[in-house]
């Protein structure tokens, strides 16, 4: 990643290893609210069609979505809470994954159902989101953030795109000060003729960076209305922006997920939480901000796309894209440590950074 002067020297290089996100990370797959008891939904991850569901203990699981005996999808099928039963010829699967029945059998078949098994992948629940783990081992990997607000949780807003653009792109976009001013630049958030300068400290997190805490811009109406608190965000390994805003007591957490659904398509989800009572009359508005901004996002981001897909180089210009090397020496390097099972170490070093937005 450097800077270069014209679109025909140097470009940032983009090998394969560089584009593609990481496996041994834990991705959102679910925000819409509480996934209920004997429930299952499809989901689809790094390409992989994924069975998600919560038994009758309210234990959730995960599995590869598809028989074992002739690909039928799981997810078409029925669940009582313990078993899943597959729609084609009715085998029977246990949450982990293991066969329990082939209702085709004879009493003295020697066959044994449970040598067949399905893929089971890690799921895990935080905050109302589900995550699941794409990958062999979670033990070394960036944990599923925690968004907790101080005091009792009065407003939880949960909104998803689907984005026909490339995970690293939309990544891109929740660390991208530049795009602000022109992308969101509706009368209600921030209009493009009030740029200006920002100076704005970092320091290094375990898997990513923080934007230290510091007041709000002004020239944001959205924080204006807030009275122009104090707003700390941290950038985390696979794809994370969490924000926290700070009005006394109160706070807002506001986190952008990516989530890479295939090569050509990334969720991108917004959790919005908040103790702030006077929020928790304000859902639907918040709700409709938040989708608005993400389609505002989702918009450009397909039109970029179709760009990279004719020449797939970028440029990484100045400070306000420091944050985008960032991410792709976090990536890399993260990769590295895993193909080579060490640990892994952030070599960030805390910075100030100014920027026109
Ligand atoms: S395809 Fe699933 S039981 Fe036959
Ligand atoms: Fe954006």
């Amino acid at each position: 990643m450097m800077s270069t002067q014209g679109d025909e020297a140097e470009p940032v290089p983009t090998t394969n290893e560089l584009r593609v996100p990481p496996r041994e990370a834990w991705y959102c797959v679910r925000s819409a609210g509480l996934l209920p008891q004997g429930a299952m939904e499809a989901v689809t991850l790094l390409g992989e069609q994924i069975v998600i569901g919560r038994r009758r203990d309210l234990r959730l699981f995960a599995l590869r979505d598809r028989c074992p005996h002739r690909g039928a999808p799981l997810s078409e099928g029925s669940f009582d809470g313990s078993a899943v039963t597959c729609p084609f010829h009715g085998w029977r699967f246990g949450a982990d994954g293991r066969c329990r029945a082939m209702p085709t059998l004879v009493d003295d078949d020697p066959t044994d159902p449970t040598t067949v098994r399905v893929a089971s992948f890690p799921i895990s629940e935080s905050d109302g989101n589900i995550w699941v783990y794409a990958g062999a081992n979670p033990a070394d990997a960036p944990p599923v953030p925690s968004l907790s607000v101080n005091g009792k949780q009065r407003c939880r807003v949960a909104v998803s795109v689907l984005v026909e653009a490339s995970y690293d792109l939309c990544v891109l976009s929740l660390i991208d000060p530049g795009h602000v001013g022109y992308v969101h630049n509706s009368w209600w958030w921030r209009p493009t003729a009030t740029a200006r300068e920002k100076v704005k400290d970092f320091d290094p997190l375990p898997f990513g960076f923080r934007m230290k805490a510091h007041r709000a811009a002004a020239n944001s109406r959205g924080y204006r209305l807030l009275g122009r608190p104090q707003t700390e965000v941290d950038f985390l390994l696979p794809g994370q922006r969490i924000e926290r805003i700070r009005m006394g007591e109160r706070s807002i957490v506001n986190a952008t997920f990516a989530t890479p659904v295939d090569a050509r398509h990334t969720l991108l989800t917004n959790i919005l939480l908040s103790d702030l009572p006077q929020l928790a009359l304000l859902r639907r508005p918040v709700g409709w901000a938040a989708r608005a901004f993400l389609r505002q996002d989702q918009r450009i981001l397909e039109l970029a796309q179709q760009g990279l897909d004719r020449k797939p180089t970028m440029l990484l210009m100045g400070q306000a894209d420091r944050l985008a090397q960032w991410y792709f020496r976090l990536k890399r390097d993260y990769a590295a440590a895993r193909r080579e099972g060490i640990a892994f170490r952030n070599v960030i070093a805390p910075e100030r950074l100014r920027w026109r937005t």
